[in-house]
């Protein structure tokens, strides 16, 4: 290898900087090779650092060592130093869509600092590439500037969380990564513990009982951009793991949180995107949520709600919705503009869409200027049909999807069709899509019920104070039971979690006993907790806002992936070093620890 010798590499300018008021300054750039071209002799380089591209030119000149020569043995993503004139492009040359494009720096000098391989795939084109290829490689990918400018947002957020925090009079307070194994919903990550053979840690699912420990600390206002480590099954929206925004006040309730919070994203947006947010952002209850848009996380950027069609359709003859409503259920009605000009395959992906919800079928039918078409309407008399037409507000053109089902069901089985098209209605009206719709969804039940066993579990976590009102139902009716819950949604995600927490003893164990927590189980994994509430622990609540989830957002990306530096695959792989990976048997005899991976 022929390196040049390292002493000039210290630059004036990162390559992106350059501007007009630049032009005619001696600039020294350290970069990477993104793009070479050869004009008749003439060099044209696009040099690349993390703030962006600047072209550079190398005029022709005598001997290997010009700089023009060496310029010619250049290879894509080899590193180099250049010396050179910050000139004004001609007008004619002039690039508005590069934020250097009205400069160049023409190169007197050219340094090699270290040479690349081939890369594995043409950076320009990395999208195109496999998304394994391009993990396996991410230290190439995040070269891209469009990667590059995701984390660089994801930075500049934590500093505006930061300092707002900050200024409310919230202590950032680190809480542990080892921690007692008690999980949370998730599956836990355990760590063996050597000095105590057969005993393990967890990895912390989200610092939620060491920051309740802290209010009863007296704390007061805590936060942390805290990572949090799930071993759950994966999506798109989920990795093993991932960064909130952890918060947690003392002698506060719901108000306070909603107002800190608004105002903490209203900063966000404001500083990071110049977006301005209007506050307070709308609330819903949990059960209109899901009445109206079948989603407790509905993205408002489209209205189309559900309207329930059971006074229209009662007594219409039809068996399937007749049935249903004897039997207790409903029929919900999702009415959508334009689209009685769906192709059959379409509509047959709508059924499908609601049967994977649970939906036994799904009743299409197009509004006409002569009453309904297609699908039951042949067995709803005219004035059924009115009925329903009204009841929906359709006009000509609509299509009318029904769903008659158990009242959860069918509410959830249009709710995904309602996302699903409302996602492509999106595409046709750019103003709703570049929208912030924020929205509290409140009120949730504290306790969710397994359809097929009736056994209860935490709807979001066993710390959730129950509503006032409803405490007299938590030992003899708890499935009515509602949680002083929030969650924080932004167009159809769940950008946060919360609740105000119980920080009485005796609550905390009646919830406890509703989930089969109790006596010696209870003792085993809570009892610090329990132990805590019995020393002043003050009212107490919080949320935790997912950072990962926000930056996507922010960044108009479709993948968590993209930004996080290092992420995991949807199988909890890491590429760019292969973990998980096996151990050294010595390291396992250390632990006391033998594997059966047969098992
Ligand atoms: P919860 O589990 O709802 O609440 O998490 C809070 C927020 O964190 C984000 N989030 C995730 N982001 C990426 N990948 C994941 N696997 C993942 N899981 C959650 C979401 C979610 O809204 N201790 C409570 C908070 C509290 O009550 O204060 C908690 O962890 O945006």
């Amino acid at each position: 290898m022929n390196l040049d010798h390292l002493a000039d590499f210290r630059r004036t300018h990162r390559c992106g900087d350059l501007r007009r008021e630049h032009a005619g300054q001696v600039v020294r750039l350290c970069g990477w090779v993104h793009r070479l071209r050869d004009h008749g002799g003439v060099m044209f380089l696009d040099l690349r650092d993390r703030a962006g591209l600047v072209q550079v030119i190398f005029r022709p000149g005598e001997g290997a060592d010009h700089p023009s020569e060496r310029a010619r043995r250049l290879g894509s993503e080899f590193v180099i130093a250049v010396e050179g004139t910050c000139v004004p492009r001609p007008d004619s040359m002039v690039n508005l869509q590069m934020p250097t494009g009205t400069v160049e720096v023409e190169a007197t000098g050219l340094s090699v600092l270290n040479d690349s391989q081939t890369p594995p795939f043409v950076l320009e084109e990395a999208p195109s590439a496999g998304e394994d290829l391009r993990l396996e490689y991410r230290y190439l990918d995040l070269r891209r500037p469009e990667l590059a400018t995701v984390l660089g947002m994801r930075h500049r957020v934590a500093q505006v969380v930061r300092s707002h925090l900050d200024g409310q009079g919230f202590w950032e307070i680190e809480t542990p990564m080892l921690v007692r194994p008690t999980p949370e919903g998730a599956r836990d990550y355990l760590v063996p513990s050597r000095v105590h053979p057969g005993s393990f840690y967890a990895l912390p699912q989200s610092p939620q009982l060491y920051k309740q420990l802290l209010m009863v600390s007296g704390m007061d206002r805590y936060y942390q951009l805290a990572r949090c480590l799930r071993d759950e099954d994966l999506r798109a929206d989920r990795q093993p793991e991932h960064t909130q925004i952890d918060i947690e006040m003392s002698f506060i309730g719901e108000e306070e949180v909603f107002a800190l919070i608004e105002g903490l994203m209203r900063e966000v947006f404001g500083r990071v995107l110049s977006a301005e947010l209007a506050v307070p952002f709308p609330r819903m209850v949990y059960r209109e949520s899901m009445d109206r848009y079948g989603s407790d996380k509905p993205d408002l950027r489209f209205d189309f709600a559900l309207t329930d069609a059971a006074d229209a359709v009662r007594d219409s003859g039809f068996k399937v919705f007749d049935e249903t409503l004897a039997a207790g259920g409903s029929v919900m009605l999702l009415r959508w503009p334009g689209g009685a000009a769906f192709s059959r395959k379409e509509q047959d992906e709508l059924e499908d869409l609601a049967k994977r919800y649970g939906a036994k079928g799904l009743a299409r039918t197009k509004v006409t200027s002569a009453g309904l078409d297609g699908g039951p309407a042949k067995f709803l008399s005219a004035a059924v049909q009115q009925r329903l037409v009204e009841a929906a507000g359709a006009a000509e053109g609509d299509l009318l999807c029904l769903v008659a089902d158990r009242r959860d069901i069918a509410c959830r089985s249009l709710g995904a069709l309602r996302s699903r098209l409302g996602q492509e209605w999106l595409k046709g009206h750019p103003d709703a899509a570049k929208s912030w719709r924020f929205l509290w969804i409140t009120e949730f039940p504290l306790f969710e019920q397994d359809p097929q066993t009736g056994v209860l579990s935490p709807a979001h976590h066993l710390f959730t104070m129950p509503m006032e009102e409803d405490l007299p139902f938590l030992a003899s009716d708890p499935a009515r039971v509602r949680g002083r819950l929030y969650d924080l949604v932004l167009n159809g995600s769940e950008l946060g979690s919360g609740s105000i927490r119980i920080h009485r003893r005796d609550i905390q164990e009646a919830v406890m006993q509703v989930v089969g927590i109790t006596g010696e189980d209870a003792e085993r994994r809570f009892g610090f907790l329990l132990k805590a509430f019995q020393y002043g622990a003050p009212p107490h609540g919080g949320l935790a806002l997912g950072l990962d989830r926000i930056i996507m957002l922010m960044a108009g990306r479709s993948s968590l992936r993209d930004t996080i530096a290092f992420p995991k695959t949807t199988s909890a792989s890491s590429l760019v070093d292969g973990c998980p990976a096996p151990v050294a048997a010595e390291d396992l005899r250390d632990l006391k620890l033998r594997v059966d991976a047969g098992m």
